[in-house]
């Protein structure tokens, strides 16, 4: 059985104190009956140190929302996998789609970054998801086939099985309107398959897939019921420890 895990992306969004507000807002509601389900937080950069003093044992764990592919260097802005494992991270988004649009990152750029945090002992997230236009073109397998494919590149199977990926329809993101649980199963069919062809049965069954794309507590608790969605990466929805909690909750 694979646990399910609840992320929250909180984007470019909460300032030390407003961090200080939402993750006590979170502890207060992750109560006990709610262990089953694993929590993670992704904060922006400045606010990680702090984020991991305030979670010190309560189970729920970070993650930031990007690095870069090298440990140290003269690379101006970026942020490594070593500096994330000292600030208590032990989870990292990689591949999001508005570091796709807006960074242009690709599909190879993603992999490098996935195969360093891998051996530098942080589980990659790693973000793939169709456009509205690939959708409409009817090419949303071709395309999230290509990019797990690529984003996977010269990963192992003892590996892969450690990989979060999150299904995110780039439409569904910050839409409100989420792929319909019968929309998001068929992908994550698709991309457990082929784990499946890649890798073999066993590695697929292990990976976690998350879907993400306007998750709310009203339309969590069908999607996190298919059997091929593993959790949720939540955007929007988990700037609020009420919501946030409430899709923990809509995962039991
Ligand atoms: P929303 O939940 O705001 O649609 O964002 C989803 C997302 O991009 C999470 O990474």
């Amino acid at each position: 059985m694979r646990q399910k895990i609840i992320a929250g992306n909180w984007k470019m969004n909460k300032d030390i104190n407003e961090t200080v507000e939402l993750i006590d807002g979170v502890k207060s509601l992750y109560s006990t009956n709610l262990h089953s389900v694993k929590v993670i937080v992704c904060p922006p950069f400045p606010s990680l140190n702090v984020a991991n003093e305030l979670l010190r044992g309560t189970g729920i764990e970070l993650g930031a929302q990007n690095m870069y592919h090298e440990n140290e260097g003269a690379y101006t802005g970026e942020v490594s996998p070593k500096m994330l494992k000292a600030v208590g991270c032990r989870y990292v988004i990689i591949g999001h789609s508005e570091r796709r649009q807006y960074f242009k990152e690709t599909d190879d750029f993603i992999n490098r970054k996935a195969r360093k945090a891998l051996t530098e002992g942080l589980i990659p997230i790693i973000c793939v998801g169709e456009t509205l236009q690939e959708r409409e073109q009817n090419i949303t397998h071709q395309v999230v086939t290509t990019q797990v494919e690529g984003c996977l590149q010269n990963i192992p199977g003892e590996n892969v099985e450690k990989v979060i990926i999150a299904y995110e329809p780039v439409w569904a993101i910050g839409t409100g309107k989420n792929a319909t649980p019968e929309q998001a199963q068929e992908v994550h069919a698709l991309i457990r398959s082929l784990l499946s062809k890649l890798y073999s049965p066993d590695v697929a069954s292990k990976v976690t897939i998350q879907y993400g794309g306007s998750v709310k507590p009203e339309n969590a608790k069908d999607l996190l019921h298919q059997p091929d969605i593993d959790g949720a990466l939540v955007g929007g929805a988990c700037l609020k420890a009420d919501s946030f909690i409430a899709i923990v909750k809509a995962a039991l």
